[in-house]
């Protein structure tokens, strides 16, 4: 199969790119019209299996939109470097802002994957972290765990959760050493890693405000808006079918007026999107078993089925 694209010599990232030339085939089949393009249907295969994994994931269009916009950029840099154009490269370090639950934590992963399809990362992986294991105890301490994490994220992704609270202690405290390392790091090492600091949007803008070095340091920022009750619901049916279960029609009409309920009395931060519906449908799953066990119920369209008296809706 061939690769659109591929490593450099270090092995880390490839958006200096270095296609070896096909012509062995066209010299092979002499037949061919010289001026015919064969198509090539290797060519977009990578994007083909991205939009795939992308199209799992409910709404985010603007998510969806800019990690096809770098496959693009990355496509069209190899083919300016075939021609012997300049090929850029770019940091690709990101901040995700949205609420609890918006999909922020899925999305990096699922970026690792996608980068490593795209050689954009070597490994892909996903390197998760928060405050605590960034900050030390002592002076000296929080750069040594800094660098460490770094370490273990390059050819994947860093992605710090809850990144606002680096900057929460002031000056004096270690989140500001943390902070420090990492840029250092993120500049050495921009073609290694990908650092994605995530967190509540509201808390991420007055971090980025007493940080004011560290907007232009992400060129990639990604809001994740909070779901709309129809995506919740288009949400849960595709875990649901994930798990081979699906919501009778008393049920379904019960979660929605529910759905409404809760979004509108929890303000936007209290309600966690994604993970609610994720919670309440396996507290559910259990539910429905309890019941089927208790009437000795165990025909296939009743050990799918989810009825209302099965949703556990009492959570906040
Ligand atoms: N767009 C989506 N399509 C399908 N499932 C989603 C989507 N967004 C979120 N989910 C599901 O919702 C749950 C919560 O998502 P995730 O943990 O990624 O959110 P998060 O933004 O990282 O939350 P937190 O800020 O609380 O860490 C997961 O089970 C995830 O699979
Ligand atoms: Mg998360």
């Amino acid at each position: 199969m061939e690769q659109p694209f591929r490593m450099n010599n270090n092995g880390q990232i490839s958006i200096v790119l270095n296609a070896q030339k096909r012509n062995a085939a066209t010299k092979e089949l002499p037949k061919s019209p010289p001026t015919e393009v064969k198509p090539k249907p290797t060519d977009h295969e990578a994007l083909k299996e991205i939009e795939d994994e992308l199209g799992t994931l409910v709404g985010m269009d603007e998510m969806k939109r800019m990690i096809k916009e770098i496959y693009a950029w990355i496509y069209v840099n190899k083919k300016r470097e075939e021609k012997g154009l300049k090929a850029g490269r770019q940091a690709l370090h990101m901040m995700f802002k949205g609420n609890p639950g918006t999909g922020k934590t899925t999305v990096a992963r699922l970026i690792g994957k996608l980068f490593l399809k795209m050689n954009v990362l070597s490994k892909g992986h996903l390197i998760e972290a928060e405050r605590a294991d960034l900050v030390g105890e002592y002076i000296g301490h929080t750069a040594q765990k800094t660098r460490d994490l770094v370490k273990k994220a390059l050819g994947g992704i860093l992605f710090i959760d809850e990144a606002y609270s680096l900057g929460r202690g002031g000056e004096k405290d270690f989140g500001k050493e943390a902070i420090d390392t990492l840029v250092k790091h993120m500049e050495d090492k921009q073609h290694e890693f990908i650092l994605i600091l995530a967190g509540y949007s509201r808390e991420m803008d007055y971090f980025l405000s007493l940080n004011p070095g560290l907007h232009s340091r992400f060129p990639l920022v990604v809001d994740f808006p909070d779901y709309t009750i129809d995506q919740l619901m288009d949400i849960g049916r595709r875990m649901l079918d994930e798990r081979e279960y699906t919501l009778s029609h008393e049920a379904e009409r019960k979660l929605r007026e529910h759905l409404a309920w809760v979004k509108s009395s929890l303000g936007p931060t209290g309600f966690s999107n994604g993970r609610y519906i994720r919670n309440i449908i396996e507290k559910s799953i259990r539910a429905q078993a309890m019941r089927l066990l208790l009437d000795n119920q165990f025909e296939r369209h009743e050990l799918v089925t989810l009825r209302s008296n099965d949703l556990i809706l009492n959570e906040g």
